[in-house]
């Protein structure tokens, strides 16, 4: 989830570029380019800041009206030089920059190669220009079409050459581009946010649709070449809103990225009907042997670990053993050389985690680093890793990272399944497929309900409790974090079947109790620890999957989620609670994306 711009008209490009690219640093990058062309093309890029590119064009811009930018988030390959956009073909006349994952690179790479097309860079972006050189005959908007007909996955693409200098294409699927009109020029850009300065007109793209821009004109085709009128729109968002997509907070906006986080994790690993591909990333001889997992992270990572470690337990014969980071560095703890250590963290960065995890790793533990950031230490130091691919996360409390490592925990117990018992249970990553859709209906039909339930019962209150059984209380104890860390309001997570060893004390009348109860084995218990609680008057808002069940004697409020595999649940379950967390915090006037005490990654002990 880069950003992408681009020029086309009659003032010099470069400045243009850079002032639109800074405008998307507020995203997160770690590397930047632009392409100009004039009269061949003059690429610029810096494994750094807009500054530190701006800073290699003080000897003086090349002149050319048409360019493109990118801001690089890595995905394919780790920050560098070689690896940031634009990326050019073999002949240096054609450069592209790309947002989004091409899930077949490597078969596309290796054909490509087959033909004699010479990779500078590790990314899955190059591919695509190279693609464009083979199919060009002299018309780069039908190159470029015929180009992606051989890409599988999802794809925003900006396209120049030195050889049309009055001609921009630009390409959508599945990942947003829009084309802001000026007089006599257009602006292209993968976000609204880099167009404000210029305009407030625009068109936006469709999915599958290829525009060719000129100084004069836009024309748009269809996937199958037909031209088609494109829709206009005046923005009306002021800077602020659009760097949030017009949601009132980065969380919020995160919150409702997840069926598009947990797309991109599946992206290349999950075709369809449920085929697993992950022996790129996890090398079969790197787990061949393991007979114990240990499960290390901090935080939100931690109730991910607590999800893995129960799927693991339920899906493989392993030993298996979970641990928050920071008690792990200084525990005795027993390793050896069949021991998986998998570290999981958002940034990469957590301290406690990348101490946890040298300390397993000098034990003689094989690691393997579950992360959404490439390139970061905790990536850079582990054996394997997994990227999540939820793509930046600004806001600090957790959310799409969340569910895009629930997700990436699924492929890969799946993957320890079949190795250790040479299948695995198709039903789950069927499911898994399912799931951003689901996560989308979530958002539509619970929405209204709990962004009320939480302005009127919640945010009055100082104390809550999150109740759940089996997987459910990794669940329980990732809601009751989000309540605390940004609505500022005490919650506490427990087993259901704990309470009445002491915490039933704690129900009184009215005490919200925020239960879940999506594992068909422990329904009936879990409803009989309910009505604990209702005896007492405490008020429970129950999240639950089952249509064909009677809650009325456990529960005062009952949100369905959609039906899916029970394992699945932790998935779409979390988000109500995201949801309450996010509207009980701006009932309340916190400041939910930068919440006091607290700091997005944690670097020290
Ligand atoms: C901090 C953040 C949390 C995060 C935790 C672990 O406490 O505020 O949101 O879950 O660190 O971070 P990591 O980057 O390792 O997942």
């Amino acid at each position: 989830m880069c950003g992408i711009v681009g020029y086309v008209g009659r003032a010099e490009a470069a400045p243009l570029l850079l002032h639109g690219l800074k405008k998307l640093e507020y995203r997160g990058y770690d590397s930047a380019g632009i392409a100009v062309v004039e009269p061949h093309l003059h690429i610029y890029k810096t494994q750094g800041r807009i500054a530190d590119l701006e800073a290699l064009l003080t000897e003086g811009v090349p002149p050319g009206s048409l360019g493109i930018g990118h801001t690089r988030w890595a995905t394919h390959g780790r920050p560098s030089w070689e690896n940031a956009h634009p990326h050019c073909d073999c002949s240096g006349q054609i450069a592209v920059v790309h947002n989004g994952i091409i899930e077949n690179y490597l078969e596309l790479r290796k054909k490509l190669e087959g033909e004699g097309h010479v990779f500078r860079s590790e990314t899955d972006t190059e591919v695509v220009s190279h693609l464009v050189e083979k199919y060009y005959a002299g018309d780069l908007c039908r190159a470029v079409q015929a180009a992606v007909t051989q890409l599988k996955g999802s794809y925003a693409l900006a396209v120049v050459s030195s050889r049309h200098p009055n001609e921009l294409i630009a390409v959508r699927h599945d990942s947003p581009l829009v084309i802001g009109v000026g007089e006599g020029e257009y602006y292209l850009a993968s976000d609204i946010p880099a167009l404000l300065d210029f305009t407030r007109t625009a068109y936006i793209l469709d999915d599958g649709q290829v525009a060719r821009i000129t100084r004069e004109s836009v024309a748009v085709f269809n996937q199958h070449g037909a031209e088609q009128l494109p829709q206009t729109m005046h923005i009306s968002w002021d800077p602020v809103q659009a760097e949030k997509e017009g949601y009132a907070h980065f969380m919020l906006k995160e919150i409702h990225e997840q069926p598009r986080a947990i797309r991109q994790t599946l992206a290349g690993r999950l075709g369809v009907g449920g085929a697993l591909r992950l022996a790129e990333e996890i090398p079969a001889d790197f787990v061949r042997g393991i007979t114990n997992v240990h499960l290390i992270a901090c935080g939100t990572a931690y109730h991910a670990a607590l999800y893995g470690a129960y799927l693991l337990q339920e899906c493989t014969d392993l030993q298996v053993h979970v641990e928050l980071a920071s008690e792990y560095r200084y525990k005795r703890t027993r390793v050896n050389d069949r021991t998986l250590a998998i570290a999981i963290s958002q940034s990469g960065e957590t301290a406690d985690t990348l101490g946890a995890m040298r300390k397993a790793k000098a034990a003689g533990a094989r690691i393997l680093a579950i992360t959404n950031v490439v390139g970061s230490t905790l990536a850079r130091e582990a054996d394997a890793v997994m990227y999540t691919h939820a793509g930046p996360e600004i806001a600090v409390a957790s959310t799409k990272a969340y569910t895009a490592q629930l997700c990436s925990l699924c492929l890969l117990a799946a993957y320890l399944q079949q190795h250790s018992q040479g299948t695995y249970d198709p039903d789950l990553l069927r499911g898994l497929l399912e799931i951003p859709d689901q996560m989308a209906s979530i958002f539509q039909t619970c929405e209204a309900r709990i962004k009320e339930y939480s302005w009127e019962r919640l945010a009055a209150v100082s104390d809550t409790f999150f109740l759940g059984r089996g997987l459910d209380l990794a669940s329980a104890m990732e809601g009751q974090l989000k309540l605390k860390e940004i609505a500022y309001i005490h919650a506490e997570a427990l087993a259901a079947g704990e309470l009445k060893h002491g915490t039933l004390a704690l129900i009184e009348p009215g005490v919200p109790v925020v239960a879940l109860a999506t594992q068909p084995h422990l329904l009936d218990k879990l409803l009989s620890n309910l009505r604990e609680v209702k005896a007492r008057h405490g008020e429970v808002f129950l999240i639950a999957m089952d249509r064909q069940r009677d809650f009325s004697q456990a529960a005062d409020e009952v949100l369905l989620v959609p039906r899916t595999y029970p394992m699945l649940a932790p998935l779409l379950t979390v988000l109500p609670m995201q949801l309450m967390a996010y509207y009980t915090a701006t009932a309340r006037g916190c400041d939910v994306d930068k919440p006091r005490n607290l700091a997005k990654s944690v670097t020290v002990e």
